[in-house]
């Protein structure tokens, strides 16, 4: 497993001890101004030793909120509690982006008052919010030209909050069926305007949030994580297919730092892509690529020494396992994930 231990550079400005990464995690457990806690501090500080950790989706405004106690990146007090997280990651050497989302129609107003959710369109999803049956999602409100204008602001300025709170870079979360997943989707996007319809309108606001991220604090610090297979949140289409053929190309001009997979399992291949999301991913896009989903540290490291992606997240092991990189290197016996490790945070 050689290939996974040797340093990464990223670009000029960062790079990584090693080619594994800490995949986001929501853990809902910040407090209830949504400030990240001393528990998060330790947690994030243990798992340092993975070439670059990407925090738990984090929220860029309030009406973006869809679980319960996800932390945010729009408040003074938020930024001062992540700083003491990337304090932490940094004293223990290792290095940290974070991951920043609005959920759009998976959002609940009981989470941050008002009468309203914002999506693309009218088109909500089925059932209710996790571990709060009592709350059944709202039909949403298409985003009005001057709603999707101050939602791109707010990715801008939450990516400079990041800055602020000593984060060395964002990712921007662009998969799984939220807020930006939506707009490049047929199933949840059925605009009329510049921002529906065509590969080309159904791109223009993750492209917007993405140039914006970009000339605020350069494209050096921005990665990007997408779904092409629609598969949590929202459903696949066949004509999904154009949207990424296009954005991809798009992308593929900007310099970003990284592109991410956004899938659970990567083993899942999808008939409009041709394959996998990862095959996909790699076969319309050719610089720096995350793989993730259902990898061990052999299989992700052979993938990355065929090629098939550059980097290997990893995601419910690292939740199992505080010390998963010094496990692997040693070749200790890992601890099972299961789900009843989500209630604490080890
Ligand atoms: C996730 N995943 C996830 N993805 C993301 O982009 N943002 C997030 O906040 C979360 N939150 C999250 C919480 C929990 C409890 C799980 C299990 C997963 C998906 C995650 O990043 C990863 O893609 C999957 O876990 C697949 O990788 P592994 O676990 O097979 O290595």
């Amino acid at each position: 497993m050689n290939t996974l231990f040797q340093p990464f550079k990223l670009n000029e400005t960062l790079t990584l001890n090693n080619r594994i990464v800490m995949a986001p995690l929501t853990r809902c457990m910040s407090d209830e101004d949504l400030v990240p806690t001393d528990a998060m501090v330790e947690y994030y500080g243990r798992r340092a030793d993975t070439g670059l950790i990407i925090t738990e989706a984090t929220l860029i405004s309030a009406d973006g909120q869809g679980y319960p106690n996800t932390p945010g990146l729009f408040t003074d007090k938020q930024i001062e509690g992540w700083k003491k997280v990337t304090q932490r990651v940094h004293q223990n050497g290792g290095k940290i982006f974070a991951q920043l989302w609005h959920t759009g129609r998976v959002a609940h107003p009981s989470f941050f008052g008002g009468d309203k959710v914002i999506a693309p369109s009218a088109i909500g999803v089925e059932g209710t919010v996790p571990r709060m049956r009592h709350l059944t999602y709202l039909t949403p409100t298409p985003a009005s030209k001057e709603e999707i204008q101050r939602l791109v602001a707010d990715f801008a300025k939450a990516s400079q909050n990041a800055i602020e709170a000593g984060f060395d870079g964002v990712e921007i979360h662009g998969a799984n069926g939220y807020l930006i997943d939506q707009f490049l989707h047929y199933s949840s996007n059925q605009r009329d305007d510049e921002y529906g319809q065509t590969a080309e309108n159904m791109s223009r606001f993750a492209l917007e949030v993405m140039d914006a991220v970009v000339e605020a604090i350069g494209a050096d610090r921005v990665g990007l994580r997408l779904s092409p297979g629609a598969y949590f949140n929202v459903e696949a289409d066949p004509r999904d297919r154009d949207v990424f053929d296009y954005l991809l190309k798009q992308l593929e001009a900007r310099d970003l730092a990284y592109l991410h997979v956004g899938i659970f399992d990567d083993a899942m291949t999808f008939e409009h892509l041709g394959g996998t999301a990862s095959q996909y991913m790699r076969a319309q896009y050719s610089k720096t690529l995350i793989g993730v989903g259902g990898f061990d540290a052999q299989t992700g490291n052979e993938a990355i020494e065929a090629g098939k992606f550059d980097l290997l997240a990893i995601g419910r092991p690292l939740i199992a396992n505080p010390d998963y990189v010094e496990k692997v290197k040693s070749g200790q016996a890992l601890t099972p994930y299961s789900e009843e490790m989500l209630t604490s945070l080890v």
